[in-house]
């Protein structure tokens, strides 16, 4: 069977083609950073219209750089939710006037479902069960993966998703937006810093996390530097430092109470931040000391793409579940 995914539920329009045999096809992004970053963050508007003129360019790039006929597509795979909702709203309206035009299934996945299967798109994927960690812009979860559709959320942030607080440190240390990637880089240019901010909730029992606390004791350390006009590049570098260094710690934490909590024996990190080169090396030391494995995406599948909505499109239909024919979509959706 041949799927093909459609992303659009923030500011990158991704297609995807995905074979049930074969695994992945071709696939193509684009990015509608730069027409945001004037506005210092994503405007749901111009990120819907781009989506419009965006999706069937792309899609015809995609048939052609993969020589691939309209006809061989058995059916088509949709970001339905959580999401800006009119971006999410282009997407489901394309995809399910495209199915249609071809006559076949249109299939509405949930955006962060689509996220937790990313890493399966990889050569050694993870087997079931294991343990999801979800760290993205909208959502930090910590998830029990049974089987496709057998989520249990084990945890999750009580405010600020983990991205989120990646992107608005990187916004009061006065870096362009989308800062989480300019902010990790920072910190990676240094290997020590004289600042210790609080690793939130890991006192607490349980899985929930919280990052706004973190993001506030980050802004006081940034006006004391100013106000002793010691806020210098060495500076942002070491508080970039100590802040990734506080986030890294307490998801490392919170996924080995995950591991133990459930007896698995496997950790999947999913959504943008697990591109973070920090987070890898951190949970790749702690899951060495469980005796677990640590599966994750290449770079470009742990942002927003088409390749990992086609492959849970697929794995959905695999698995028996049946097209829908309205366009409904979900703006919020727990997993
Ligand atoms: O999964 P994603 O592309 O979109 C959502 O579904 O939200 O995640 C985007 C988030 C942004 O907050 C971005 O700053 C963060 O992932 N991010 C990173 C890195 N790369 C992307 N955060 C920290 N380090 C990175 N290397
Ligand atoms: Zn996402």
């Amino acid at each position: 069977m041949l799927v093909l995914g459609i992303e659009s539920s923030c500011d990158e329009t991704g297609v995807a083609l995905y074979d049930t045999d074969n695994g992945l096809v071709g696939h193509t992004l684009f990015s509608q950073i730069k027409m945001h970053a004037e506005f210092g963050g994503v405007v749901p508007e111009l990120a819907s219209r781009d989506h419009i003129i965006k999706l069937p360019q792309l899609i015809n790039q995609l048939l052609d750089q993969t020589n691939t006929s309209k006809k061989d597509i058995d059916a088509v795979a949709y970001t339905q939710g959580p999401g800006l909702i009119g971006a999410v709203m282009v997407g489901a309206c394309f995809a399910t006037a495209f199915a249609k035009s071809i006559g076949v299934p249109a299939l509405g996945v949930h955006h962060m479902e689509g996220h937790l299967l990313a890493p399966m798109l990889e050569d050694t994927p993870p087997e079931f069960p294991f343990v999801a960690l979800l760290v993205s812009g909208g959502h930090t979860m910590l998830v029990d993966v049974k089987a496709i559709g057998q989520y249990e959320i084990l945890g999750e942030s009580l405010d600020d998703a983990a991205g989120e607080a990646f992107d608005k440190t990187a916004k009061m240390m006065g870096l362009p937006y989308p800062g989480g990637p300019l902010l990790s880089k920072l910190a990676q240019s240094v290997d020590a810093s004289r600042f210790t901010f609080p690793r939130p909730m890991i006192d607490r029992p349980g899985m929930d996390m919280s990052f706004s606390g973190l993001k506030t004791s980050v802004r006081n350390a940034i006006k004391k530097e100013v106000e002793n006009e010691t806020f210098d590049e060495q500076c942002q570098k070491e508080i970039a430092f100590g802040f990734e260094h506080a986030v890294c710690s307490t998801l490392s934490i919170k996924c080995k109470r995950a591991l133990e909590h459930t007896g698995h024996k496997t950790l999947v990190i999913a959504g943008g931040v697990s591109a973070n080169v920090r987070l890898r090396e951190q949970l790749g030391t702690m899951c060495q000391s469980k005796r677990s494995k640590l599966f994750y995406a290449r770079p470009e599948f742990c942002t927003d793409n088409g390749a990992m909505i086609a492959l849970a499109g697929a794995l959905r239909l695999n698995a028996g579940q049946s097209s829908t024919q309205s366009v409904d979509v979900k703006p919020r959706w727990p997993i």
